[in-house]
């Protein structure tokens, strides 16, 4: 075990971390995703947080990840198709790599537009042998409804996409663990739940507060008993204060901590968690 014998502080390990290369590196990070988890608070993982989130933000992580093959491979196939920010792929790709692949289950994107996010998501599970599916949420007809006193965005928003363009691209890349959901949230999710297998990440990006609401409160009772991961990308986005709020909300009523803030809000949780609001 390499991180047996390193002071335990987040910055002692992320020195330690800073220093290794290659396999010793990846076995670094391997060991860190696994460590038990803290079953209170949603079961997060904060050292492996603070090693992903700091690593990528000024740290050897961001080059690392970069400079991967298989990352860089699908990265230049996404090929600006995803809305989200670089340092989001990157932390996507390492949750996949390091932590994903040890617990099988499907992913759920809440908001997909034209799929970059979602196609790299497949690609990278794909290529690390992940069985289950990545199932992409959308009306691709732009947001459905949206509340003008906290939300920024309205409904004439990311109507720029196609579902039949969508399709084809992922037929082309023979992507078949990628499975595209028309509609709205709140009628196309109740109508995949009964194939779900738990849920080992969940992408929420509905930007609204009715839609990442929605999303979030309908995901939890499927997240895997190990502790999913919920990602909620657009609570700390300048246009997303609906999207802050129902992530307040939820924090708020499931007591949950996060296990990582930047550069997207990743919080643990297993479902049962999930499923029986904390009382306080
Ligand atoms: C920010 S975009 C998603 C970007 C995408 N995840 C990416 O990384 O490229 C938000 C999407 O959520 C969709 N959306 C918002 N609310 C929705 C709802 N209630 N049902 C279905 N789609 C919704 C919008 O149509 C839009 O395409």
């Amino acid at each position: 075990m390499l991180l047996e014998h390193i002071p335990k502080s987040h910055i002692a390990r992320i020195a330690y971390i800073e220093k290794l290369e290659g396999e010793l590196l990846d076995q670094a990070l391997t060991e860190l995703h696994q460590v038990p988890l803290l079953a209170e608070n949603g079961c997060r993982n904060v050292p492996a947080g603070y090693v992903r989130a700091c690593g990528i933000s000024f740290g050897k992580l961001h080059d690392v990840v970069r400079e991967d093959p298989l990352y860089k491979q699908i990265f230049h196939l996404v090929n600006g198709g995803s809305l989200v920010d670089e340092n989001v792929l990157m932390n996507f790709f390492l949750l996949l790599k390091y932590s994903i692949k040890e617990m099988p289950g499907d992913i759920v994107e809440f908001g997909s537009f034209r799929c970059g996010t979602a196609v790299f998501l497949a690609c990278v599970a794909r290529a690390l042998g992940i069985k289950g599916k990545v199932y992409a949420l959308d009306t691709f007809e732009g947001i459905p409804h949206a509340d003008g006193r906290i939300d920024f965005h309205t409904s004439d928003d990311f109507k720029d996409t196609s579902f039949d363009v969508v399709s084809k691209i992922i037929q082309e890349l023979h992507l078949d663990n990628l499975v595209l959901v028309k509609g709205r949230f709140q009628d196309s999710f109740p109508q995949i739940c009964s194939m779900l297998q738990p849920l080992s990440l969940v992408h929420v990006d509905g930007v609204t507060y009715s839609s990442v609401k929605y999303a979030i409160n309908a995901a939890l009772p499927h997240m895997h008993p190990r502790g999913g991961y919920l990602v909620i990308d657009d609570a700390l986005c300048s246009s997303c204060i609906g999207a802050l709020q129902a992530a307040e909300e939820t924090v708020q009523e499931y007591h949950l901590n996060a296990e990582q803030v930047w550069p997207h809000l990743v919080y643990r949780i297993s479902k049962t968690h999930g499923s029986s609001p904390a009382k306080s």
